[in-house]
């Protein structure tokens, strides 16, 4: 059984491991104040600190044209969206190794959908290390843009960050000690890993928040939230008060130097009584638990570290707490963890104590774990080629170049595939338009034939039910009316007048035919029409044909232009699965355009070394011969011992005519040219990466 502390119950190894924390719990530890003398020591580091960390004109340079790039990316996907910076690059509270926070507001956006968008698009321009976030309460896009090595998240609608970074940047406005003190303090933050809420520590934001919290204590800045007029606003249904008032005044001024609030800093959070507060900068300073409704939930960190389980329990929350300026129920200490809580606060009391101790700033700072910050080393993009033999360069170019050509055929093979994909979705729907005029006349007609036969059918009905009714045919009908008509009104003989019976006789035979004569006409009136629709219908069907054939015409000659099309199936929805087949290639392509990218920028990189070794060489030789040494006719970069500038390397990727570039270069001879090709190769963009649709 592992002997454990009677107060604490740590371990002896957790002990040792907390030893600054360890020996606070158990009431012995003794913090030293520095000497007036020992704390002016600190000044000038900290002054190097902030001077080395802060953003420079050169880093906001990078950011502004990373920024303008991709506003016009996401503008170009994405109607009505806005694309906004917030986080430390906009509050000014910035190391410049910070990464660098976008936020796109899209009214409405589904935000999962958007995302993803947004992860293809970057794909095609060949960032690096996409990382896709949609669980996170925001959903985040992470990447590495390779040409500025910046690390960016592109957060969906995350307003109350706008909100809180101008909040940030009006507290970074009201003194310089702002800015420099969230500069140490980060820095800090970084070096001893506790600054990393993935990993189970405290946000960078929440050191701000820590920051501030000092600042407003020792009545540094005064409280911007404060103030009778209040401003209400409503973000997605809920109402957060986000009052900042920039005419609020401190009564006292207080004139403490940087190295007295960082220490001040340490001291504060490293004796504070984290049990019954809660750190809250809306009310300028920290408020009791009870009045906040945060209890310390168990189990504690230390129940979670002391626990003998295999699987040890989750920690209760609101420990380390933190209210956020704005959003009034999240705890910023709301994703630290148990070891993340132990170590943060042994931390804070370790720097405590080790600034009256004689410690240097450096020591205070030292790196824990510096794997993990390797990727914040000053730029140098030869780290990896240095301890190795030019033949080794030299074969890893050859690789690169061999498997750039087998890449660079692969995307041909695949370019050709999506053009003959889309030219037969194109050809296709081509034959559909111009056969779809033939085809609805065809159809029209067809209606009109149908329509056309009832017609008949009902007049030959009509017609011939009429005829079966008289006896006569028409013209025997008239001739016999005609007769008896003469005979009715001849003059009469005196002599032969006739019967009355038989004159009754002749009226009625009369009045018949003309009944019937009237009915006949009315059958050959309708036999005319009858004959007339015969005819029409007969021209009707002539059309028809003639359409058939113009309509197989028509095909056959789009046919002969377009070979592909042959003994294909042609209609609407082959032409739709031809489109998702260029589709799918689309995303293949987008793919292997990105490893091309690399590969070629990879090409660029060795090329340059070798390059660079290979003027320093004779640089060298230049310097044995004295004075008549000839000079290299490209700019050379510094000694090759220190880590080169991104200046030294676009000039050694641009000067040394970068063979593995597919764009071809002007010869630029003024050094004004020259340099303005340098900022070129920095800043900015222009439209590299952009596959740009073809079709
Ligand atoms: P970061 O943690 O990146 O902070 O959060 P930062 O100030 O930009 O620090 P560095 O310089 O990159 O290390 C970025 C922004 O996300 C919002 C804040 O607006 C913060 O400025 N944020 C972060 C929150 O609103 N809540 C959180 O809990 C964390
Ligand atoms: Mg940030």
């Amino acid at each position: 059984m592992t002997e454990r502390c009677e107060i604490t119950g740590l371990s002896k190894e957790d002990s040792n491991l907390y030893q600054y924390l360890h020996s606070q719990l158990i009431g012995e530890l003794k913090l030293v104040s520095p000497s007036d003398e020992t704390l002016n020591g600190f000044s000038k580091p900290l002054a190097n600190t902030v001077s080395n960390h802060a953003v420079h004109k050169g880093d906001k340079k990078r950011k502004d044209g990373l920024f303008q790039h991709l506003e016009k990316s996401v503008a170009s996907k994405f109607a009505n969206s806005k694309l906004s910076v917030f986080g430390s690059s906009e509050s000014g509270l910035a190391l410049k190794s910070g990464d660098f926070d976008l936020c796109l507001q899209i009214p409405d956006a589904k935000q999962k959908k958007v995302i993803k968008k947004i992860g293809g698009m970057l794909r095609g321009q060949g960032m690096e290390s996409i990382e896709i976030l949609t669980r996170a309460k925001v959903p985040i896009v992470k990447f590495k843009d390779p040409r500025s090595g910046l690390n960016v998240d592109i957060s969906i609608n995350n307003s109350l960050a706008l909100y809180n970074t101008k909040l940030l940047s009006m507290y970074a406005d009201c003194d310089p000690r702002v800015k420099q003190l969230a500069i140490c303090i980060k820095h800090w933050a970084m070096h001893r890993n506790v600054s990393d809420a993935p990993s189970g520590t405290l946000s960078s934001y929440a050191w701000s928040v820590l920051v501030i919290n000092h600042l407003l204590e020792q009545q540094v800045v005064p409280n911007i939230q404060s103030g009778d007029s209040r401003t209400l606003v409503k973000i997605d249904e809920r109402e957060y008060d986000l009052t900042m008032n920039n005419e609020i005044k401190i009564d006292s001024e207080n004139n403490m130097k940087i190295e007295e609030l960082v220490y001040s800093f340490f001291k504060n959070y490293a004796t504070r009584n984290w049990t019954d507060e809660v750190i809250s900068i809306r009310h300028g300073k920290a408020i009791p638990r009870d009045q906040k409704g945060w209890m310390n939930e168990e189990p504690s960190a230390l129940d979670v570290i002391n626990s003998q389980k295999e699987k040890p329990p989750r920690m209760g929350e609101h420990h380390l707490s933190i209210e956020d300026p704005f959003d009034l129920d999240h705890d910023l200490s709301r994703v630290v963890r148990a070891e993340g809580e132990l170590r943060i606060r042994n931390e804070l009391i370790r720097a405590a104590s080790m600034f009256g101790s004689g410690s240097t700033w450096k020591e205070i700072c030292e790196t824990v774990d510096s794997d993990r910050l390797k990727h914040l080393e000053p730029d140098d993009l030869f780290h990896d080629l240095r301890d190795k033999s030019d033949d080794i360069v030299k074969n890893m170019l050859e690789k690169t170049k061999a498997e750039m050509q087998s890449l660079e055929k692969r995307v041909e093979a695949l370019d050709a595939e999506r053009h003959s994909n889309v030219r037969m979705a194109r050809a296709m729907r081509g034959v559909i338009e111009e056969t779809s005029d033939l085809k609805k006349e065809h159809k029209a007609i067809i209606i009109g034939l149908k329509d056309r036969n009832k017609e008949i059918d009902t007049i030959r009905n009509q017609r011939d039910k009429i005829n079966s009714d008289i006896i006569l045919p028409i013209h025997m009908i008239e001739d016999e009316l005609a007769k008896v008509y003469t005979r009715l009104t001849e003059e009469l003989d005196i002599h032969r007048v006739p019967s009355l019976e038989r004159e009754k006789e002749h009226f009625a035979w009369f009045l018949e035919l003309q009944a019937m004569h009237g009915k006949a006409r009315e059958a050959s009136e309708l036999h005319q029409r009858f004959i007339e629709m015969v005819v029409e219908q007969k021209g009707e069907i002539k059309k028809l044909k003639i359409y058939e054939t113009k309509h197989d015409d028509a095909t056959s000659k789009l046919l002969d232009q377009e070979p592909l099309l042959k003994d294909k199936k042609i209609n609407a929805n082959e032409a739709r699965s031809y489109d998702r087949r260029v589709q799918n290639i689309q995303r293949a392509l987008r793919q292997r355009r990105g490893e091309l990218h690399k590969l070629r920028r990879e090409a660029g990189r060795l090329e340059a070394w070798l390059r660079k070794k290979s003027n320093s060489h004779s640089g060298e030789r230049g310097r044995g011969r004295g004075r008549g040494g000839r000079k290299p006719k490209t700019s050379r970069p510094k000694e090759d011992s220190g880590p080169l500038t991104l200046g030294d390397i676009s000039g050694l990727l641009s000067g040394l005519g970068n063979e593995a570039s597919s764009k071809k270069t002007k010869k630029v001879s003024s050094k004004k040219a020259g340099m303005r090709k340098l900022g070129n190769l920095g800043a900015h963009r222009g439209s590299r990466g952009q596959y740009k649709k073809k079709e």
